[in-house]
């Protein structure tokens, strides 16, 4: 018979094995079963996240054993994602409180907004106009508040349940001066204004893919995934509310999972100009303000 995991580290081993055992589906919070096990061993034992390994050596108290054994109870057999056991999801050093009400953070808007945005604007004038469409738990506009310290930050959101997680984590952010949110579908109900940069990672999985997700994906709110027939439904009325929006020199910038061949095939006049991120030149694209103009008064949508 096995022993019984004894020492933290005993149940690292432990549960790295059972994941590949109960299949579990990882790209929520860690790519890897060893980082996403640590993360939740961690977490359920109150060790800070940098702890020293150590700790590892460590053996648990019969109260530790029975909640490390509950929370991969539901991680592995529930297949409950780790943020939603652990109510916190991190972008960067950034952390925001999470439940089942909004998807999960997880973007490359986070390597995106730093590294590769300024370059998009022009260097002497400052940013001072934002919005992040389709907000969910508020995070991006809450990594562009950050970033632009001296914008006001608006966030678009049409779920009213995303919305109450968004400005709980607006207010623990200590940003509810600068950040205002708003509960319209796409630009419908904001009140008009310009802005420099107009962002979005909004749903975009074309609803007969939604069945085939594994089970962790279906525990996400489906209005945040679900970007209909062909998965450009939001997309496309983001563009076309856009280019009244922004200003002279605004742009607007979309995470959109892997529909680049479609969005290239759907409007190839538009001349989207995709971004190189971690994972590839296919997932996050930009427009000027000029462009998407000239591109709507000649040939619009379809
Ligand atoms: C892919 S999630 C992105 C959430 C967040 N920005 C993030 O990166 O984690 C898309 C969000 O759009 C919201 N949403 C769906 N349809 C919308 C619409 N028509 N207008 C505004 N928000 C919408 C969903 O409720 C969900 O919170």
């Amino acid at each position: 018979m096995t022993p019984l995991p004894r020492t933290a580290g005993d149940w690292l081993h432990w549960a790295g094995r059972q994941y590949g055992r109960h299949k579990v589906a990882l790209g929520q919070v860690a790519t890897s079963a060893h980082d996403e096990a640590l993360y939740l061993l961690l977490h359920t034992l109150g060790l800070p996240l940098d702890s020293k390994s150590s700790v590892l050596r460590r053996k648990l108290t019969p109260e530790q054993v029975a909640a490390v054994k509950e929370v991969f109870r539901r991680r592995l057999k529930d297949h409950v994602p780790a943020a939603y056991l652990t109510r916190e999801a991190w972008l960067g050093e950034h952390r925001f409180y999470v439940d089942e009400r909004v998807i999960i953070p997880r973007s490359y808007f986070l390597e995106i907004i730093p590294e590769q945005l300024p370059q998009w604007l022009p260097a002497k004038k400052p940013v001072k106009r934002v919005v992040d469409v389709c907000t969910g738990s508020g995070c991006l506009a809450i990594l562009l508040a950050h970033q632009f310290t001296d914008a006001k930050v608006d966030a678009v959101e049409l779920s009213p349940e995303a919305m109450a997680v968004a400005k709980f984590n607006v207010a623990s952010h200590g940003l509810g001066k600068r950040v205002k949110l708003f509960h319209s579908d796409v630009f419908d109900a904001v009140p008009r204004a310009k802005y420099d940069i107009i962002l979005s990672n909004p749903p975009y999985v074309p609803t007969r893919e939604l069945r085939a997700l594994p089970a962790e994906f279906k525990n996400e709110p489906q209005m945040a995934l679900d970007g209909g027939s062909d998965g450009l439904v939001i997309i496309r009325k983001l563009l076309q509310q856009s280019a009244d929006r922004l200003q002279p020199h605004g742009i607007v910038v979309l995470e959109v999972g892997g529909l680049r061949g479609a969005m290239d095939r759907a409007w190839p006049d538009l001349d989207l100009h995709w971004l190189n991120t971690s994972d590839g030149e296919d997932c996050v694209c930009v427009v000027q303000a000029a462009r998407l103009k000239s591109w709507q008064a000649t040939s619009g949508l379809d």
